[in-house]
């Protein structure tokens, strides 16, 4: 399905519009009621789930599964500098994560199915999705809220800098990790520099914990099965000589199999138990399991590859390695069969990664995402086949 030059210039002028009026996790209501506006526009019915999220729904003409598009929402708290003429006009918000041309992408799809409601056997559901960057976001409230009853498959997409623009990256099984995070609090005894033995030192504490978290992935976790355990804050004391009574860290944890997920919460507790122990402090660990990991569906993926390739073309389609980052997709992906496609939109003009505050993206991968799952889902809801109708 070729895109005509309006629908192209239309999608970008969406992209355009949403890039300059972006809005923060779980409060997107005027980006909500814009979509839902463009939607109805196209004579789309839409409904909700949680109230924050909006959905529209197609019905072909033919009976048949029903899917799911997914497209996120949200933007983040950056103050943009790229000087864009449609740069945000909400000081300190930005889509700085490609979510603009998420919705763009799935307002084009819209368009397009509904003007080919004929070809579409079974219904097809548009998620516009809030909250992707919190944790708890918005996608485990939709999956609480019961939306995945009755669907049978769900895809989703994430514009992608670090991949070249014009590719397209697929992954089957675990595609991004799942991501937790702890915070350790020691409780020593404090007193001054010069009589450390009057005292229990909570910094020395803390620095044999942080060495020793470190040998968690390297002899607790098999070399097959990668994770990252990474400190980011640390904090003790507040003079160079005064032992102080508390010390602080906190740190993330990145895995794609949950039972490493178990395993290394276990290691880290009984890291800090033994440390506490041997020097006489106290301790309180508190450790989050986030979102897990996103599982491609073997099928599904295996699916849009093909059909990638067939629009495409197969030297612009590349299996990539598993990703660190987090997706909160991955909800999804553990209830019914998703697959979660990387477009590129890295561009050597513009090497800022996603979040930074001058991210951009290459609008002219914004079709190929259009092109991509609208002809995916009419042919997967056909049963499958790549072949036109
Ligand atoms: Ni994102």
């Amino acid at each position: 399905m070729k895109l005509e030059n309006n629908l192209v210039d239309w999608v970008v002028l969406q992209r355009r519009y949403l890039h300059t009026h972006p809005e923060l996790s779980h409060r997107e209501t005027e980006t909500k009621a814009y979509i839902a506006e463009q939607l109805h526009a196209l004579g789309i019915e839409t409904y909700s789930v949680t109230g924050k999220d909006i959905i529209g729904i197609i019905k072909g003409d033919h009976p048949g599964k029903t899917v799911i598009i997914r497209s996120d929402m949200d933007a983040l708290p950056i103050l943009e500098e790229t000087n864009l003429p449609f740069a945000s006009v909400n000081k300190g918000v930005m889509h700085a994560c490609g979510h603009d041309g998420h919705m763009s992408i799935l307002l084009g799809i819209s368009k397009l199915l509904v003007d080919n409601k004929a070809s579409i056997h079974g219904t097809v559901h548009l998620l516009f999705q809030h909250a992707e960057e919190e944790v708890p976001g918005g996608a485990v409230e939709l999956v609480e809220a019961n939306l995945l009853k009755s669907k049978d498959a769900i895809f989703g997409y994430h514009l992608w800098q670090p991949l070249k623009s014009g590719l397209i990256g697929i992954r089957n099984g675990a595609t991004m990790a799942g991501v937790d995070r702890f915070s350790i609090h020691i409780y020593g005894k404090g007193g001054h520099g010069s009589m450390p033995e009057e005292t229990i030192d909570p910094t020395l504490v803390i620095a044999h914990i942080i060495t020793q978290l470190h040998t968690i992935v390297s002899r607790s976790i098999k070399a097959i099965d990668q994770a990252v355990i990474s400190i980011g804050e640390l904090n003790s004391g507040t003079s160079y000589n005064i032992i102080p009574d508390t010390a602080f860290a906190s740190g993330t944890v990145r895995y794609f199999d949950k039972d490493t997920s178990l395993l290394i919460r276990k290691r880290i507790e009984e890291i800090i138990d033994g440390a506490c122990k041997s020097f006489g402090a106290t301790f309180k660990l508190d450790y989050v399991h986030g979102d897990p990991p996103v599982l491609n569906n073997k099928e599904l993926t295996s699916f849009i590859q093909k059909t990638a390739i067939s629009l495409f073309g197969e030297d612009r389609i590349i299996e990539i390695d598993p990703i660190l980052g987090s997706e909160d997709f991955s909800y999804y992906s553990h209830e019914i069969p998703a697959s979660f496609t990387f477009i590129g939109v890295g561009k050597e003009e513009i090497p800022f990664g996603h979040h930074h505050p001058k991210f951009d993206i290459d609008e002219d991968m914004l079709p190929v995402g259009v092109e991509l799952f609208t002809t995916g889902v009419l042919n997967y809801l056909k049963g499958g086949t790549t072949d036109e109708d």
